[in-house]
């Protein structure tokens, strides 16, 4: 009984938090809602999109080491026109050369796509999503989308 109400309040809590949840971005390509377990990496995996471009789009509510998820929370993945759905997660012992070799792109259009990698590439990690569109897609940052 106590556990019930104790829940429902940690419900009403979160859901106050967010009276805009009906309100997401109206320029928004694809809207996503947080779910148990999440992490920006996880998210960006499951819906094609790379982990730039979820930071980005969501850099006024998602703080720089994505720790700050909530369950209920809405996103946007992508805004209408600058959306990259093409991507790749990167395993143990990729490089920039062998995945843009293996996503029929080159290497500078890469590196454009995901403006987070270091022109040598030393910093991609594990589980990150990285946009492999064979064309170079702007992502504005969320200034555009505020
Ligand atoms: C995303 O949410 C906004 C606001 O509710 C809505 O205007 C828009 O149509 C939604 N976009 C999609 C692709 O569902
Ligand atoms: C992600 O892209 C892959 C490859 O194009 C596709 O098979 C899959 O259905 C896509 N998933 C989503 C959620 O769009
Ligand atoms: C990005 O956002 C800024 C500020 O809203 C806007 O002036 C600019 O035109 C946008 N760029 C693109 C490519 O949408």
């Amino acid at each position: 009984m106590l556990f019930r109400s104790a829940f429902a309040l940690v419900v009403a809590a979160v859901a106050a938090s967010y009276p805009g949840v009906l309100a997401q971005e109206p320029n928004c390509a694809r809207n996503y809602t947080v779910v148990a377990g999440d992490t920006c990496n996880l998210i960006a995996a499951k819906t094609n999109t790379s982990t730039y471009q979820l930071e980005s789009v969501n850099a006024d509510k998602v703080n720089a080491d994505c720790s700050n998820l909530a369950i209920g929370e809405p996103l946007c993945l992508g805004i209408v026109g600058q959306d990259c759905d093409v991507v790749h997660v990167v395993e143990a012992g990729d490089s920039c050369d062998a995945i843009a070799e293996a996503a029929g792109t080159t290497v500078d259009i890469l590196l454009a796509n995901n403006p987070n990698v270091n022109s040598d590439c030393t910093n991609i990690g594990v589980g990150e999503v990285l946009c492999t569109a064979n064309e170079i897609i702007v992502v504005n940052s969320t200034a555009s989308t505020v």
